[in-house]
């Protein structure tokens, strides 16, 4: 076959199962020969810089689920939980709780949380240190967005191993295929989440001053924007999001620029040499391997993408790990710089739904990657390494390593 029939022949949803482990190749071959690529279903795959940015930042483009989620969560909790998170609303409802949402966010808030992360990172590194032969994911990739988002909305010790497995049962019931069981433990996840915060909630409402250092709960509840609160549902389920949002792709980010700095030993040499080169590493690790690959909008409206238009009503998927290796917006895109300049690396997406997180995520990469690196000079593999069969995220399932 030839490039071009390689590139039309693509299927989203076949590469899903297929090519989880080396996807990049196709996404080249697809943006030299087919950038605005149509799937068998009719849906589109972008794979350009110009054109996933215009998809994120065109007017005619939108993220509700309300009526795409139907068919597949009924009314049940599944369907509440998604349809109210912040990332499937459009205008007015995502500019109403995104404002409201920010309120977590602020600088002081941010201020607040880095010594929790640094505290947090501490503590996973003297483990790690005692252990010698440890799983970089399960170990301290996983384990420092779950304590950070924890400390978010005060999740009391004793309750936070349940987090995670919540946040992979409400997530997993967006996978293409998903059997009944499944929805249905989706479903008891969402609930049993639900009430664990409501119960927080509660007591930080008859406690406002409570608060531990960190946590951005009370801001949440008693937040408000032109005279406006969060409805009760809107608050317990964007906290729900906010864990979904911030653990699997902050711990992709980290398992990430592990893997990627040991398969470029020059540059792990140099961040050894130059440790202020953390940021730009970082930021070259979001680029080259971006933990969220691939984001999803829907045209309400003809959009022309370079020649081809797409018609109203079209789904697009916004393929960010293309864009972010295109050679039309970044210099020899296959090779790692970690002190990349310019880097406009798009793996937060941008536009209205830009992540919230961004600065929190940046914040959390840098001190894990940082710390880990400073105290482990003899880092290496110890094994082979797993990548998670999911096309959507990029990350490890398994990065086994020795440091002694
Ligand atoms: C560190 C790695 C992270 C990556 C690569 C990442 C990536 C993204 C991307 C691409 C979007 C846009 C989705 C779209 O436009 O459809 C997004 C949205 C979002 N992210 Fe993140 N994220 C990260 C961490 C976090 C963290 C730590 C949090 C919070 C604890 C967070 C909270 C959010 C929220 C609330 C949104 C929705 C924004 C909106 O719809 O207006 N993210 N993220």
């Amino acid at each position: 076959m030839s490039d071009l029939e390689t590139a039309k022949a693509f299927d989203l949803n076949e590469f899903d199962k297929k090519k989880a482990g080396d996807p990049f190749a196709m996404y080249r071959l697809l943006r030299e020969n087919d950038p605005v690529h149509q799937n068998s279903d009719g849906s589109y795959f972008l794979t350009r810089y110009d054109d996933v940015v215009q998809s994120f930042k065109h007017p005619g483009m939108s993220s509700d689920k309300k009526v795409a989620f139907k068919p597949r969560f009924g009314d049940g909790p599944l369907y509440t939980h998604h349809t109210t998170s912040l990332v499937f609303n459009d205008p007015p409802i995502h500019t109403r709780v995104r404002k409201l949402l920010a309120a977590a966010f602020t600088p002081r808030k941010l201020s607040e949380l880095e010594p929790v992360v640094e505290r947090v990172i501490d503590d996973l590194l003297d483990r790690l240190g005692s252990m010698g032969d440890f799983e970089i994911i399960e170990d301290y990739a996983l384990a420092l967005p779950t304590q950070v988002i924890s400390d978010m909305l005060g999740v009391p010790e004793e309750q936070r191993h349940l987090l995670r497995g919540y946040s992979n049962l409400i997530l997993g019931a967006l996978d293409p295929v998903v059997s009944g069981e499944d929805l249905r433990r989706g479903e008891a996840a969402v609930l049993e989440f639900e009430d664990l915060l409501n119960e927080l909630i509660a007591r930080r409402r008859e406690e406002p001053g409570g608060s531990q250092i960190g946590e951005v709960l009370s801001a949440l509840i008693f937040g408000e924007v032109d005279g406006e609160r969060l409805s009760p549902v809107e608050l317990v389920q964007n906290c729900i999001f906010l864990l979904n949002a911030g653990h699997e792709t902050t711990a992709n980010l980290i398992g990430n620029s592990i893997d990627m700095l040991l398969a470029a030993p020059d540059q792990l040499q140099r961040l050894q040499d130059r440790p202020e080169l953390i940021r730009t590493t970082i930021e070259e690790s979001l680029r080259y391997q971006s933990p969220l690959q691939i984001g999803n909008r829907k045209a309400t409206e003809d959009v022309a993408f370079g020649k081809t238009t797409i018609p109203a009503g079209s789904f697009i998927h916004c393929c960010i790990a293309a864009a972010n290796r295109d050679p039309a917006q970044f210099d020899d895109p296959e090779y790692v710089d970690i002190s990349r300049s310019p880097n406009r690396q798009i793996a937060f997406g941008m536009g209205k739904h830009i992540c919230m997180g961004n600065t929190l995520g940046r914040i959390e990469g840098r001190i894990a990657i940082g710390k880990f690196i400073e105290r482990f000079p003899d880092l290496r593999r110890n094994g082979e390494s797993r990548q998670s069969p999911r096309v959507r995220f990029r990350g490890f399932d398994s990065l086994p390593v020795s440091v002694t």
